[in-house]
């Protein structure tokens, strides 16, 4: 057994968090007390990849919920998930008297380093746990203090204290333009800094690009953070649904990161996911085939992260299909080769020019406690050169404001920013490196000058 072990970190982090584990409850027909509810049902599932049995059998998610503020965590322990959870995993250091990280990066990673002792002791006794650890799963968003700074000390510490565990994450990009955190083009670029180094894989999830596919696709009005966590955790349940109810490949996180990650550092995927839904929009059901949705989900109006694709190239694609229903035979190999044949034909995919252009297929089994309305639905995750326009973007404001001095006082007196004067341009220059990584990734010249 592979086990991965979750780690939901800040606000969004354990918002999103919540919503992964209330369906990944539903889909091994888990109840919120931890019971599985149809015994009689033949799951041919793998629970144990995230979740452990108590001595009582009931299952207990390998997640810990760490916040440095106790409103979330609160909410979540009076929700319906409250029981769920291992209440001995909730972790809210008394670092800052519950007062949070103020959106600011390095209070979160400051009040890491005082606190990670006893946060470990939580991570390690998991780790016991588990027949053969896997990895770790961190979700958490850039733009704050806690998820961006708590975040970041945690990933260098997993890989120094777990060098050999795989680390992917889950993490959510602010609006460029919102006025929520002045300084989150800070926050996000001294995290990056950190995913580019310690992470093996990172979701980028972008609040601009769901928040245009809920208004656009969903036809929401006003989207809220429910509809954005809405799609990210169907984005996080079907981007482990072949681990969970595994076929004969990609079924554990180093199959699925091996098939998506040329090289080290270049590990940012985009994803896309049809038909999308959502509790409070009015949807008609599409008619979906095999060949509709490997066609919707290279279509730029579906994607993730906002940027122009057309501006680059693929690395790789991993689709992931399911059919709507466990005893569905809905999808069958013919369908795909034949939509990768008629894709191929129309051209519709650019890739790098050092590999072969191929778009990898994954049939996902659907877990018999759901039925979908879909006959298929699908989800692509994808690595893509043009993710660069968003890092451009922020990386222009971060140097702007970088110059300016802007807001750098509220820095200034944190331990870690002390330690190193060059932290900021550090991580600047880290951006930029990146950056002219994936820029050299669309060159010919690329697969015989890199390591592969
Ligand atoms: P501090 O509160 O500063 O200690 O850090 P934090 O990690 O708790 O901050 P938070 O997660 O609230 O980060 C703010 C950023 O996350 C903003 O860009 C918000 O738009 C975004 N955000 C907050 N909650 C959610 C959520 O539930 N879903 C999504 N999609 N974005 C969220
Ligand atoms: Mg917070």
């Amino acid at each position: 057994m592979r086990e991965l072990i979750t780690l939901q970190v800040g606000q969004c982090g354990n918002q999103i968090g919540k919503e992964f584990w209330t369906k990944m409850s539903a889909e091994h027909g888990i109840s919120k007390e931890g019971v599985v509810e149809r015994p009689e049902v033949q799951a041919n599932d793998r629970k144990d990849v995230f979740f452990y049995q108590a001595d009582d059998d009931r299952y207990v998610p390998r997640s810990i919920l760490v916040d440095l503020e106790g409103s979330v965590l609160d909410t979540i322990r009076k929700s319906e998930m409250g029981h769920f959870y291992n209440s001995e995993n909730f972790f809210m250091p008394n670092t800052s008297g519950g007062g949070g990280a103020g959106n600011l990066w390095s209070s979160g990673y400051d009040q890491a380093c005082e606190s990670h002792t006893d946060l470990f002791d939580i991570i390690d006794r998991e780790a016991e746990g588990c027949d053969s650890l896997e990895g770790f799963i961190l979700c958490h968003s850039l733009a704050g203090g806690t998820g961006s700074g708590y975040g970041s000390y945690l990933l260098e510490k997993l890989n120094e204290r777990y060098p050999d565990k795989l680390i992917q994450t889950y993490s959510v990009f602010p609006a460029p333009d919102s006025t929520d955190v002045v300084v989150q083009t800070y926050n996000s670029i001294l995290t990056m800094q950190r995913l580019i180094q310690h992470a093996d894989a990172t979701v980028v999830l972008d609040n601009v690009a769901l928040n245009r596919i809920a208004e656009e696709k969903l036809k929401l009005t006003q989207p809220t953070v429910v509809d954005l966590n809405e799609f990210i955790s169907t984005v996080m349940v079907s981007s482990t649904a072949t681990m969970r109810f595994p076929g004969y490949m990609y079924n554990d996180l180093g199959g699925i990161i091996a098939s998506l990650v040329p090289t080290p550092r270049c590990h940012f995927l985009m994803t896309s996911y049809t038909p999308l839904a959502s509790q409070n929009a009015q949807q008609a059901i599409r008619k979906t085939s095999v060949h509709d949705v490997m066609r919707r989900l290279i279509e730029p109006q579906n994607l993730m992260v906002s940027c122009s694709r057309d501006k680059g190239v693929y690395a790789s694609i991993l689709n992931i299909i399911q059919p709507g229903s466990a005893n569905s035979s809905d999808i069958d190999q013919t369908a795909i080769h034949k939509s990768l044949q008629q894709l191929r034909a129309k051209q519709r995919v650019k890739f790098v020019p050092w590999c072969p252009a191929s778009i990898q297929v994954a049939v996902a089994k659907r877990s018999p406690f759901i039925e979908q309305s879909n006959r298929v639905s699908g989800l692509m995750l994808a690595n893509h050169t043009s993710i660069n326009t968003m890092f451009e973007r922020t990386l222009r404001q971060f140097w702007t404001m970088l110059k300016s001095k802007a807001y750098l006082f509220k820095y200034a007196e944190s331990k870690v920013i002390k330690g190193n004067e060059n932290e900021f341009e550090e991580c600047g220059n880290a951006v930029t490196s990146l950056i002219s990584e994936y820029r050299e990734m669309e060159k010919e010249s690329y697969g015989s000058l890199s390591p592969m």
